[in-house]
C-alpha cells in the first residue's frame, strides 16, 4: 500500500504513466465511470480549499466511487484536541483512501504512518502540494507538448508557496529546464530547495525581484498568491501582497507562446483582463487537476482499467 506525501516518491516513469492515464481519461471517460464502484474517498480538510477538495470529490464521483469527509477543522474532533494519528486510524475504519490538507507541515505524513489506507497530501502548511504538481505537469505537457526544454519563471511568494516547492522538485526530473525565481527579497525560495533540488540536479537558475526585466525570456510564467495565512504579521502581508500584478501591458513584452499558470485562488496578481488572452492556462490547470487526481486515485487503490 502506498501513499503520496511528496512528489518525489513517484518515479519519472510513474509521473509519465499518470499523465498517460489522465490523457486516456480525457479521451475515454466512460471507460472509467465505474472503476471505483463501492470505494470511498475521505477528504479531511483542516484548512480552506475550493479546487483541491472539490476536484478530489469530483474525481472520485467520476470514477463511480463515493465521498465522505469534512471541510474545516472546527467541524471535526480536532476541535476537541484529537491527534492527526488518531483521526487517521479512525478514518481507516470508514474509507478506502484519504486526501488530507493540514496547516502543519508533516501532518499528512503522520497520518500516513498511522492509517491502514493510502493517504494523499492535499497540501501541508508552506511545505508541499504534490497533487497540484500533477495538475501542473499535465498542463505543461498539454500546453508545451513536452515536460523538457523550456524556461519557467516562478513569481510571487516563493517562500510559503507550497505548489512552487513541489513543482520545482518534479521539474528536476526532466531535461533542459531553466528556472527564473521572481520574488521580493522577503519571499525568496527557501535555501533548502535551492540546495537540495536546483543545485544538486545542476538546474540553471537565477533570482530577481524584477518581473518586467525577465518576462520576455519565459516560456511559462507560474504566478502565485502571497500566502497571507502563513505570515506572522498583517503589516508585512499588506506591504508585500501587491508586489507583482500581471497586466495586459506587462504581457506585451512576453512571448506570444508564453503559458501563464497559477494554482489559484488568485487575489490581485493576475488582472482579470488576461483571462481571455490565449496565453492564460490557469483555468485549464483546474480541469487537468481533476483528471490527474482520478489517475492518482486509481493508482493508489491499485485499480486496473482495461
Ligand atoms: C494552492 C494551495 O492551496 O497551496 N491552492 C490550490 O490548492 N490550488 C495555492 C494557494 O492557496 O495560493
Amino acid at each position: 500500500m502506498r501513499s503520496l506525501i511528496d512528489i518525489l516518491e513517484l518515479t519519472t516513469k510513474e509521473l509519465d504513466e499518470l499523465i498517460a492515464v489522465a490523457e486516456d481519461i480525457i479521451e475515454n471517460p466512460s471507460k472509467y465511470s465505474e472503476s471505483c464502484k463501492g470505494k470511498k474517498l475521505a477528504t479531511l480538510f483542516f484548512e480552506p480549499s475550493t479546487r483541491t477538495r472539490l476536484s478530489f470529490e469530483a474525481a472520485m464521483y467520476e470514477l463511480g466511487g463515493n465521498v465522505l469527509g469534512f471541510s474545516e477543522a472546527n467541524s471535526s474532533s480536532a476541535a476537541k484536541g484529537e491527534s492527526v494519528a488518531d483521526t487517521a486510524k479512525t478514518i481507516s475504519c470508514y474509507a478506502d483512501i484519504i486526501a488530507m490538507r493540514h496547516p502543519k507541515e508533516g501532518a499528512p505524513l503522520v497520518a500516513s504512518m498511522n492509517a491502514s489506507i493510502p493517504v494523499i497530501n492535499a497540501g501541508d502548511g508552506g511545505h508541499n502540494h504534490p497533487t497540484q504538481t500533477l495538475a501542473d505537469l499535465l498542463t505543461i505537457k498539454r500546453e508545451k507538448g513536452s515536460l523538457s526544454n523550456y524556461t519557467i519563471g516562478f513569481c510571487g511568494d516563493l517562500k510559503f508557496g507550497r505548489t512552487v516547492h513541489s513543482l520545482i522538485a518534479a521539474l528536476s526530473r526532466y531535461e533542459n529546464i531553466k528556472v527564473v525565481l521572481i520574488s521580493p527579497e522577503e519571499l525568496k525560495l527557501p535555501d533548502y530547495i535551492k540546495k537540495d533540488i536546483l543545485v544538486k540536479n545542476g538546474i540553471e537558475f537565477v533570482e530577481t525581484t524584477d518581473l518586467d526585466k525577465v518576462i520576455g525570456e519565459l516560456d511559462i510564467l507560474y504566478m502565485t498568491r502571497v500566502q497571507r495565512e502563513r505570515f506572522f504579521n498583517e503589516a508585512d502581508y499588506i506591504r508585500l501582497k501587491d508586489s507583482y500584478i500581471l497586466t495586459p501591458k506587462k504581457m506585451e513584452n512576453a512571448k506570444p507562446t508564453l503559458s501563464v499558470m497559477h494554482p489559484l485562488p488568485r487575489v490581485n496578481e493576475i488582472s482579470v483582463a488576461i483571462d481571455n488572452d490565449p496565453r492564460a492556462a490557469y483555468f485549464k490547470q483546474v480541469l487537468n487537476g481533476k483528471y490527474m487526481r482520478m489517475a492518482l486515485i486509481l493508482k493508489l487503490l491499485e485499480v486496473e482499467v482495461k
